[in-house]
Parts: structure tokens; C-alpha cells; sequence
């Protein structure tokens, strides 16, 4: 426990103080969880539908997870890649048997998935005497923060400052087979794409587009790169979500789920794709250390054990019944989109994220605001029928009072007034809110 844990002041000021100032978060902080709740400063409630940005696949507090990570960190948090790991092996084994992929190669997060990705397409290549480097990925896709995967991530706001950007990327718009044919030369090495843009607003790629992009790249000998960072390890209530569009990638990336909250990253491979690396091409201090193995592997086997992929399946169903009910009932909402637990749900001019965002907070219900007008829900697989319900209830009755008296909560975000904002949502809610933002990126 930090001598902070029961004070936000000081936990606001020295953040402001002493953290690097790249976040935007509200005024909250929590310090326990259980299930899919969490607890803040105060001791106050909330529904946790962010999920660390579907990180906390088991919930918060999980009972097995806590545990396997406790008895590991006594016996051994970390030793190094000098030396065999057990968990390692064991977690690259079931990954491998869970998947299309032979190899893996672990890391720390999902930006370093993707490097490594990006490192083993080209390796792959390079290792065969073939000059190809390029990787054509989409416009508003999101692939991390270092310099590689911001030069894979099509939207430039994320690159910009950092200019120049890494060569050997070009972008095309997804779900448009015909730029992605066009785009393909002689130099592409590979195509990388996530099957749902989840940082862009929750866009699912068409099961068709994947399918003539797994194609394309047969005919062409480019490989398919998918990035599951956000997908994978049951997010859409299949383990990994290639398996809903009916192909395998040649490389597929993981992180955030994989392991319930202790960071992890995963890189994995056919055997074909692997000879792309070579003993010292590659490597991580921390990567794959046996503190992380342990979460992954449990992680694993609760997600089987507990038959999380069906309780995706039919939570999902509930919510994207009474979603689209509510789409139904109030125009407001324009679209619902998604896959399993990984759901936007977007508004029309008169209602923005960071509005509702501030309002569902004020109920005890935390989402992420995603661009002006849509909110991202990615709560932990474990989350129940009846917990989903709760959470459609809440926004049912925000939009019910928000139909009675419209919220013009843009007219005060086109101008920035953060603090018209507040007072509209308390207005019209009868809330106290935290904080305004305009958007929470990944
Ligand atoms: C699809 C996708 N790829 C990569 C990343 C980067 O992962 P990380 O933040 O763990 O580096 C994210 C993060 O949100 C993501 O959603």
C-alpha cells in the first residue's frame, strides 16, 4: 500500500509535480478492486467497463491470479534469458496449442509485440536474400508508442512531433481491398492490421476484407501481421479473434489480457515465419521473466477452466441486445459496434463522449471517451449477465433525462470550456464531475 492510497490531493499534486505530464486523467484514483469493481480514495464504488483498456481479463482481486502471482514472487521474479524459464516453456506451449502459431517470443507490452513483428517480417526476408521491408498498414489504425509502432500507427497526430518518422510503412484505408492491392510492390514485406481499430473508435474489419487480405498476401508471399494487442485472449469470445474471419496471420501480437494486469507482451509465429530470427537478433532484459510467465499462464487457464470465452459470448449477446434496444428507443445513439466485450457505442452531435462519459462516472460506471462522440467499453471477461444489465440500466437513464432536456454539451466542447461542460452534466444529472477531457487515447 502507498502512503498515498487515501490521499488524492497530494496523489494529484505530486503527479503534476513529478510524473511527465502525457496523461489527462480525471480526478479520481482507485486503490483495490474486486471483480469487475473498483474501489477509489474514498472508498466509492464503480463498475469497472475500461478494464485497465481490456487489460483486467480475470477482474480485479482474482483469487487464482493474485495467487499464482504471490508463490511466484516468493520462489522467483526474475532471473534472465541466460537460462531456461519453466513458465516460459509452458506458456509458449499452450499459446502455441491455443493457436495457428508454432514459436513465440515474450515481452513486456504491446508496443513491443508489434516491434518485434515488424523486426521478425523483415528479418524473415532478409534471412532469405530478399529485399523487402515494407509494412502497409491502415489509416486510423493504433499499433504503440515507440518510434517503430508510431511508424506503423496510420494516424499522424501520434507521430508528428517525433519526426522523422521510421521508413518503410505506408498506409491504406481499411477494409478498401482494392488500395491495399494497389499499395502491394515488389518491396512489401508484409501487411499489419488489428481486426477491430479499437483506439479509432471500435471499427471491425469486414470478414470478407480479411479474407481476400489473407489471399493477397498467398499470392504475393507477403505476410499477414495481426495485431491482437487489444483482440486477443478472449476479448471477442473466441481465444484469439482471427478466428472469427475463418484465416490464420503469420504473425499474430498480444499483450494487455494475456496477463490480467501484470505487464506482458507476445510475438508469435509459424516455424516458416521464425527462421526470420536468429540466436541474438532479438531480445528483452525482461521479456518472458518468470513473475509474467506465471500471470500468463493462469490467465490461460482460467479463461478455459472457467469457461470465460462462453460467458463473453452470452454477456456480449445481453448487452448488444439492450444496446441496440436503446439505439432503437433514442436516436442519440448512432451506432453500436464491436465483438464480444469490446464494444463503442457512438452518438450524434448532441451528446459527446467526454459528457457521457463524466455522466455514467457520476453513477458509479467508468468508460473510456473515445474521440468526440464515442465511448469504449471493454470490461473484464469475468463480468456477469446481471452486471452488464446494471450498466445498460445507467445509460438508459442518462439518456431518458438527456431526452427530456437535451445535454448541449458541444457547443461547450467546440469552445473547450471544461467548466461549461461540468456545469451542464450537473445540470442535467445532478452530479458532481471530476474532470472533462476530450479524449483518452491509448
Ligand atoms: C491494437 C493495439 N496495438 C498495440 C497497442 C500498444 O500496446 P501497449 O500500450 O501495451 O504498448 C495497443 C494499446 O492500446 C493496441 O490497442
Amino acid at each position: 500500500m502507498s502512503s498515498l492510497d487515501k490521499d488524492l490531493a497530494l496523489t494529484i499534486k505530486y503527479d503534476k509535480d513529478y510524473c511527465l505530464q502525457v496523461f489527462a486523467p480525471m480526478n479520481v484514483a482507485f486503490t483495490k478492486g474486486k471483480g469487475v469493481y473498483l474501489y477509489d480514495t474514498e472508498g466509492r464504488k464503480y463498475m469497472d467497463m475500461v478494464g485497465g483498456i481490456a487489460v483486467n481479463s480475470l477482474g480485479h482481486g482474482n483469487r487464482e491470479l493474485v495467487r499464482a502471482v504471490q508463490t511466484q514472487a516468493a520462489n522467483l521474479i526474475h532471473c534472465c534469458n541466460y537460462y531456461y524459464i519453466p513458465g516460459r516453456s509452458e506458456l509458449a506451449y499452450k499459446l502455441c496449442r491455443l493457436s495457428f502459431a508454432d514459436k513465440v517470443f515474450f515481452s513486456n507490452s504491446g508496443a513491443e509485440a508489434n516491434e518485434a513483428a515488424i523486426k521478425l517480417a523483415r528479418g524473415y526476408f532478409y534471412h532469405k536474400g530478399q529485399n523487402r521491408f515494407e509494412i502497409i498498414t491502415a489509416n486510423m489504425s493504433f499499433h504503440g508508442r515507440t518510434m517503430g509502432t508510431i511508424a506503423a500507427t496510420g494516424q499522424e497526430k501520434f507521430s508528428k512531433p517525433f519526426a522523422p518518422n521510421l521508413p518503410g510503412f505506408k498506409y491504406v484505408d481499411y477494409n478498401d481491398i482494392e488500395q491495399l492491392k494497389a499499395a502491394v510492390n515488389d518491396s512489401t514485406a508484409a501487411v499489419m492490421l488489428e481486426l477491430i481499430q479499437g483506439e479509432s473508435g471500435v471499427h471491425p474489419a469486414d470478414r470478407e476484407y480479411i479474407k481476400n487480405v489473407r489471399k493477397l498476401c498467398d499470392e504475393k508471399g507477403i505476410l499477414l501481421i495481426i495485431d491482437e494487442v487489444q483482440t486477443g485472449v478472449g476479448r471477442t469470445g473466441r481465444m484469439f479473434a482471427y478466428e472469427n474471419y475463418g484465416v490464420s496471420p503469420d504473425i499474430m501480437t498480444l499483450a494487455k489480457g494475456l496477463g490480467g494486469g501484470v505487464p506482458i507482451g507476445a510475438t508469435l509465429c509459424t516455424n516458416e515465419v521464425a527462421t526470420g530470427m536468429k540466436v541474438g537478433d532479438h531480445g528483452s532484459t525482461f521479456g518472458g521473466n518468470p513473475l509474467a510467465m506465471a500471470a500468463g499462464n493462469c490467465v490461460l487457464d482460467q479463461i478455459m477452466d472457467k469457461d470465460l470465452l462462453n460467458n463473453v459470448g452470452q454477456v456480449s449477446g445481453v448487452i448488444f441486445d439492450q444496446l441496440q434496444a436503446l439505439k432503437d428507443k433514442y436516436p442519440v445513439i448512432t451506432s453500436v459496434r464491436g465483438m464480444g466485450l469490446l464494444i463503442g457505442i457512438e452518438f450524434d452531435g448532441t451528446v459527446s463522449s467526454s459528457g457521457m462519459k463524466e455522466a455514467l462516472f457520476s453513477k458509479g460506471f467508468l468508460v473510456s471517451a473515445i474521440g468526440k462522440s464515442t465511448i469504449r467499453i471493454a470490461p473484464p471477461l469475468i463480468i456477469s449477465q446481471s452486471e452488464a444489465k446494471k450498466f445498460c440500466k445507467a445509460l438508459a437513464d442518462i439518456l431518458k433525462s438527456q431526452k427530456k432536456r437535451p445535454l448541449q454539451l458541444t457547443a461547450a466542447e467546440g469552445s473547450r470550456n471544461e467548466e461549461a461542460i461540468k456545469e451542464a452534466i450537473v445540470k442535467e444529472t445532478g452530479v458532481t464531475i471530476s474532470s472533462v477531457d476530450n479524449n483518452e487515447l491509448e
